[in-house]
């Protein structure tokens, strides 16, 4: 009944807590004190060391503690045939919703302007975007795109979403695989990203997808930093055709200091925080999969690895 706890860059204690209250029969470790490696039978992961996950030969799944499964599914030595899954809360989608309204509302309402007229105690009524006025563009709409889809179609905004394979998204008017594309981003005046990251993904926020939204349309990446060729959004901000971007997520986090994304005003940065995962939320799903894959039953919430979500 052992479990394993392999997440560098989060903080432990939350996690231990939830499972001391929740499940305190599993023998919860904390890597690297893997204690005998056959004991471990599932590996809660974010953002592991490549190759650590090989050592647990008796390994039943492997969770994600996010909801991308992208650093998981890079690892040159990821064992192979061990179901891979992924948070699905609606937590998550909620924070991420929340995020996805503000720099819309952000952007719309030229708040960054308004900051700009108070450092000089400038007065100076702007009028902002109409909602009914403004189309959304939304790429992908996994629980996350379609939870902001809706929320900001409720608010008055035309939505429309892009993805693989054609499909009814309440609230969302639908875009298709490459044909769907062009048309979808022609309509876009905010481009929202919240694709998973692939290797049909990668860079696809780039020159020419840029140059095929309306001029000084505004870009919103929430999904991974390596979706976007930062030189190729720099260039598109300075021609004008991106007025604006903001942007949760970058190629190397944390933003290195000599970045020139810090010294731009036109882009406004945040360090990865638009739906951090909430352990009190996630727990009793994670601990339910434990107990699923250790009694060799299917865990919830598995991606494909194939498709790689
Ligand atoms: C996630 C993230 O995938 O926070 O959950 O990036």
């Amino acid at each position: 009944m052992t479990a394993i706890f392999i997440a560098p860059t989060m903080k432990p204690d939350p996690w231990i807590r939830q499972f001391k209250n929740i499940a305190p029969e599993v023998d919860f470790r904390l890597w690297p004190d893997t204690g005998n490696p056959d004991d471990i039978l599932f590996a809660m992961v974010w953002r592991h060391p490549e190759g650590v996950l090989n050592r647990f030969k008796n390994l039943k799944c492997i969770a994600s503690l996010g909801a991308g499964v992208d650093s998981v599914l890079s690892d040159p030595e990821l064992p192979l045939g061990i179901p891979i899954t992924r948070v699905i809360d609606p937590s998550m989608s909620q924070s991420m919703s929340e995020y996805v309204m503000l720099a819309v509302l952000f952007h719309c309402r030229q708040l960054d302007l308004f900051k700009t007229d108070a450092a000089v105690r400038q007065w100076k009524p702007r009028i902002p975007m109409q909602a009914d006025e403004t189309t959304i563009g939304i790429m992908g709409l996994g629980q996350l795109g379609q939870d902001a889809g809706l929320k900001l179609s409720m608010m008055g905004y035309r939505v429309n979403g892009w993805v693989r394979k054609s499909r009814k998204v309440e609230g969302i008017n639908v875009y298709a695989g490459d044909d769907g594309f062009g048309p979808f981003l022609s309509s876009s005046n905010i481009l929202i990203c919240m694709l998973p990251l692939t290797d049909k993904t990668k860079g696809i926020l780039n020159k020419n997808t840029f140059s095929r939204l309306p001029r000084g349309a505004f870009l919103i990446n929430v999904a991974r930093g390596e979706h976007l060729v930062e030189s190729d959004l720099m260039d598109a901000l300075d021609n004008g055709s991106l007025s604006g971007a903001f942007l949760d997520v970058f190629q190397t986090e944390p933003l290195p200091r000599d970045h020139p994304f810090w010294l731009r005003t036109d882009i406004i940065m945040t360090p990865h925080i638009s739906s951090l995962t909430n352990p009190k939320a996630v727990v009793p799903g994670i601990i339910e999969n434990y107990h699923r894959a250790i009694s060799n039953k299917e865990p919830l919430n598995t991606i494909n690895r194939n498709r790689g979500y």
